[in-house]
């Protein structure tokens, strides 16, 4: 059994990380102390019936504590070989560097973007970058840094594609969900839709009543300032919006400029990067982000070939049929919500010519966009506590 610390595990990215955890037995590999910002003295959260018992540490074992233990509390979070933090970016940038300043040489394992970039932090994506994080280990570095959810998910669908070396750059225009944005937006996002409806559901319950009336009573509704907005702050429900995270001032958001940094750092591409860009939308799905990917290719190949290629990347990408049956079905969020596998379809040569693929993906942005990279990351880690 080794000890782990867990900090931050009961908002949503940790929750599922814990689900996860649960689920694939790891406490029956991992005594875990679970550390909180305003919970300590609580007892600690159930592990599942496989687990071993938090308290029933192994004589010297320094963790594994039954009762929640204090995030600030840099001494006890010390006495850990690896923590896992999913507490967010302020957190991670107030404490990581007091951790480390303390002497604290354990592995780091964060959900939040603040080290994500840094010299001395990989990003990590096992199934598509494993080779990266074992030289990263190997060169001694400590902090594991899980990547932004688009991004994870673009190349857990494209991974294979990338590491052909036929790609000469990618668009990605994204549909982002609301738990890309938090718990709060989410529940926002289904108030939202409860007053718009609301606005018309007199109407739709006489069949008698015109469109254009429902679509008013809708269009007041959203323009109305009782639409429930303090976390969007503008109607997302029968709507969208354009941007996503801060303005970087150039044009671009930083959501944006993340895919192209953040994808070529965990390609191992930094040397010779590939431009990848887009727009980043949040459009009204809950936990599903969806990307539209336009890819082009250093020279032509034939579509067969090429999803040979994408199957190939990882054994949780699927291709799914271009057809309209297939795609509809299978290629939404609706169909993907709480799956662990990555479909992509829409793959299809483009008018601009035979360099030109078109690709639509689809991914849970809680599980391979937030937690499975994290989990697994401990899992890659553990041998070497
Ligand atoms: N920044 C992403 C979003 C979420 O707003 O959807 C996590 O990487």
């Amino acid at each position: 059994m080794k000890n782990v610390g867990i900090i931050g595990w009961r908002g949503m990215v940790g929750s599922v990380l814990l689900d996860r955890m649960r689920e694939e037995r790891d406490f029956e590999h991992v005594l875990p102390t679970f550390f909180s910002t305003s919970q300590a003295g609580e007892p600690a959260p159930s592990l599942g019936s496989a687990a071993a018992t938090p308290g029933a540490a192994a004589p010297g074992a320094s963790a594994g504590v039954a009762k929640v233990q204090d995030a600030n509390d840099i001494a006890a979070l010390a006495k850990l070989p690896l923590l896992i933090s999913c507490q967010g970016g302020d957190y991670t940038e107030d404490v990581h560097p007091r951790l480390r300043a303390a002497g604290w040489t354990g592995y780091w394992i964060d959900a939040a973007s603040a080290l994500r970039m840094k010299k001395d932090a990989v990003i990590v994506l096992d199934p598509v970058n494993l080779a990266v994080m074992q030289a990263a280990r190997e060169r001694g570095l400590k902090d594991f840094i899980g990547g932004n959810c688009t991004v994870s998910l673009m190349l857990m669908a494209v991974g294979g594609l990338l590491r052909s070396g036929i790609v000469e750059w990618i668009t990605a225009m994204t549909y982002q969900s609301a738990s890309g944005a938090g718990a709060k937006h989410m529940r926002e996002l289904l108030e939202q839709m409860g007053s718009v409806h609301g606005a018309a559901a007199a109407l739709l319950r006489n069949p008698a009543s015109g469109i254009l009336d429902i679509d008013r009573a809708v269009s007041a509704a959203l323009a109305s300032p009782q639409l429930p907005h303090a976390q969007f702050g503008v109607p997302l429900a029968a709507s969208l919006i354009s941007w996503i995270d801060k303005d970087l001032g150039n044009g671009q958001s930083r959501e944006e400029w993340k895919a192209g940094v953040e994808a070529n750092k965990i390609m191992g591409f930094e040397a010779a990067p590939i431009p990848v860009e887009g727009i980043c939308v949040r459009v009204s799905a809950m936990r599903c982000h969806s990307q539209a990917l336009t890819i082009k290719l250093k020279h032509d190949l034939p579509l067969a070939e090429i999803e040979k290629l994408v199957a190939g990347g990882n054994p949780w990408v699927r291709v799914v049929p271009n057809d309209r049956e297939s795609s509809i079905r299978e290629l939404s969020p609706a169909a993907v919500s709480g799956k662990m596998e990555i479909p992509i379809g829409r793959l299809r040569k483009l008018a601009m010519g035979g360099e030109y693929l078109s690709a639509f993906t689809v991914g849970d942005q809680l599980l391979w966009g937030a937690a499975e990279p994290l989990r697994r990351t401990m899992r890659f880690l553990l041998p070497h506590v």
